[in-house]
């Protein structure tokens, strides 16, 4: 079986890896030459652990190969998978400026039958878009060539993607003919292990699932965002809060961790386009505007607390260590991460911030220079810091030697946006800490 993705982001460059390993020959396309020639040679442009590995891999095999045009291999393909970004208009709707290129692409040269399948996060009606933009070139060229348009969203997470890929709770495939199912369901044939289904619907209600699932999960972080923030004021922990509401099986024990917010490529965007939707619909969708306000709001709970612990005083001059930058361990991802608002704020407060995190120092570096100092551990982050934040729960940060950070920090203070840390082992190393929603 031939296929081909478009687009080598994130979800391109997993799901096309993942493909080949099931003995599928895969085809990878990108308009970025430089990525393609780099991805040639073996090297990964993102941070995802075991990806490099499962890529040589594939490409030695010669199930995986890379290029940049897809109009010469479009005809030898089964299935084209489009994996292109969708960034947000500035009005918070999903640019479609790359999907319908790519479809642009195919109509121009398309010889014989074909499944259009859409992977990124499209909103609503985007499939219908794919299939005129491809029948118009058709007909441009005065050809009637049979082909088919799909959608399958892709739930994979950073950081996680490659067993996410290979053992999906499911796969969510929107249809539009029998032709489309049954090659789709050859394709996904190597993954029917445990419990794992394809759930075949209509297109619409594919694309609608992305972005219902994204939402839900935004929801209830927001919500235990907002039940921690409660719990901090009537004394109550949001910890047992969680393994009492978590063990409620209709409920479930996940994504019920509070934290200082979420970010990431898909959450923030997700609920934003949706709400757009909605909008352009004529339809107001009042609680993920609420989930929206309330993250917005958890990104400046720690600067918040700072200040609280701070009593008032000028914040100017203090030296604040930064432990996380990334918006989520395992990833290099800095996209809409909550360290970047901190870092706006402590730097207009006028703070010197003395960062690290074990992968997304370079690309922290890239997005805001010099503005921070990069630290070479943890512990040289700590030197001389008037408070100690904690953003993201990268593993090493676990159990830290809490005698070496005293020693070094100026203020013995720990503000916990992730309530990774012990409570008692820090009041006994003499330590002030607050964490959230106790
Ligand atoms: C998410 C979805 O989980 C995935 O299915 C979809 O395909 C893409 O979007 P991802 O953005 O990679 O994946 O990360 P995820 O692990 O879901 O975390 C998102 C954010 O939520 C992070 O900032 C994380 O810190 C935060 N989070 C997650 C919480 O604050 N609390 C939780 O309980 C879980």
């Amino acid at each position: 079986m031939n296929i081909a993705i478009v687009g080598t982001g994130y979800v391109g460059l997993v799901s096309g890896t993942c493909f080949a390993e099931t003995g599928v020959n895969v085809t990878c396309v990108d308009v970025d030459a430089q990525k393609i020639e780099r991805l040639k040679n073996g090297e990964i442009p993102i941070y995802e652990p075991g990806l490099d590995q499962l890529v040589l891999k594939n490409v030695k095999a010669g199930r995986l190969k890379f290029t940049t045009d897809l109009a010469s291999i479009l005809n030898e393909q089964e299935i084209v998978f489009s994996a292109v970004g969708t960034p947000p208009d500035e009005d918070g709707s999903a640019d479609l400026k790359y999907v319908l290129q790519v479809a642009k692409t195919i109509g121009e040269n398309l010889n014989r039958y074909l499944v259009v399948v859409t992977k990124s996060t499209v909103p609503v009606g985007t499939a219908k878009k794919v299939r005129q933009t491809i029948e118009a070139e058709l007909k441009k060229r005065g050809v009637d060539i049979p082909f088919d348009v799909a959608s399958n969203p892709e739930f994979l997470k950073e950081g996680n993607a490659i067993k996410d890929f290979m053992s999906p709770d499911r796969v969510v495939v929107g249809v539009e003919s029998e032709k489309a199912k049954k090659a789709l369901t050859k394709l996904y044939k190597p993954f029917l292990i445990n419990n794992f289904r394809v759930i075949f619907m209509d297109i619409p209600s594919a694309e609608m699932t992305k972005y219902a699932a994204n939402s839900m999960l935004a929801t209830r972080i927001s919500f235990m965002n907002d039940i921690a923030n409660l719990c901090e004021r009537v004394g109550a922990d949001v910890n047992m809060v969680r393994a009492g509401i978590g063990s409620d099986t209709r409920i479930g024990r996940k994504f019920l961790y509070a934290g200082c917010g979420y970010g990431g490529s898909c959450f923030p965007k997700d609920v934003k386009a949706l709400i757009k939707t909605a909008d352009q619909n004529g339809y107001s969708m009042e609680v993920l505007k609420a989930v929206e306000r309330v993250n917005e709001k958890q990104k400046s709970v720690l600067f918040d607390k700072l200040q609280k612990a701070y009593q008032g005083e000028d914040l100017k001059g203090k030296t604040i260590a930064m432990w996380g930058l990334s918006f989520k361990p395992e990833t290099d991802d800095m996209r809409e991460s909550t360290a970047l608002v901190m870092i706006d704020k402590l730097l207009a407060a006028g703070c010197r911030i003395r960062v690290y995190d074990p992968i997304a120092m370079d690309e922290c570096r890239r997005r805001i220079g010099d503005k921070v100092t990069y630290c070479r551990d943890m512990y040289d982050a700590v030197l001389d810091a008037d408070a100690l934040l904690l953003l993201t729960e990268w593993k090493e940060f676990r159990l830290p030697t809490w005698g070496v950070i005293k020693k070094a920090m100026h203020r013995p203070l720990v503000i916990d946006g992730r309530n990774i840390f012990d409570v008692e082992e820090l009041d006994e190393n003499g330590f002030e800490y607050h964490c959230i929603g106790k």
